[in-house]
């Protein structure tokens, strides 16, 4: 008997400014590869968003700035363009909230969530394009980071549902 064994392929797509980001999906793509996958880790530079390769899925991991992906994101999330029946995932890294500097406040809920506009800004990019499998918020410690305690467990968590869903 003769068992085909159909390798899932894996394209990630990331913008990184202080290497969070950039730390994360490296490691999503070793943790995808452990699994069998065959991974492709690019930063958006890198790419070509209109002229992008066959893949089972595609993965976009975004900065946040005032809310929004950052503009070399939207840009390349704008532009891209995916086969007919692509699937695709989002990752957003966020910075964990802070109390305010001058009343030690934390902010409400409805504050933190104007500043985490990024996955639903890059699905509005993309919901057109394909269909969307799953979606990663990743926080940061501060500004510039680090990345959140346990954050390596969170990505192998993701790299199952990816796994299943592809
Ligand atoms: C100018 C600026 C604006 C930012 N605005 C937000 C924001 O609105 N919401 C948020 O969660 N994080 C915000 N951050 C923090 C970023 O989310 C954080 O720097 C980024 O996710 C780290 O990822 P990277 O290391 O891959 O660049 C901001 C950072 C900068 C420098």
């Amino acid at each position: 008997m003769v068992t085909l064994v159909l390798e899932m392929k894996v394209e990630i797509y990331y913008e990184s400014k202080s290497g969070n980001g950039r730390i994360a999906m490296t490691k999503l793509g070793e943790v995808l590869s452990a699994r069998g996958a065959t991974v492709g880790v690019h930063h958006v530079s890198e790419a070509k968003p209109k002229e992008l390769p066959q893949a089972d899925l595609y993965v976009f991991s975004s900065p946040t700035r005032i809310g929004k992906p950052i503009g070399s994101m939207r840009r390349f999330a704008k532009k891209a363009k995916l086969p007919s029946g692509a699937k695709y995932a989002v990752v957003a890294t966020y910075m964990e909230a802070q109390p305010d500097k001058k009343t030690g406040q934390m902010p409400t809920a409805e504050e933190t969530a104007k500043y985490r506009r990024n996955i639903q800004m890059m699905d509005e990019r993309l919901s057109g394009k394909g269909t969307k499998v799953a979606d990663l918020s990743l926080m940061v410690k501060g500004m510039k980071g680090p990345l959140e305690d346990g954050w390596e467990a969170k990505l192998a968590a993701f790299a199952d549902r990816l796994m299943g869903k592809a």
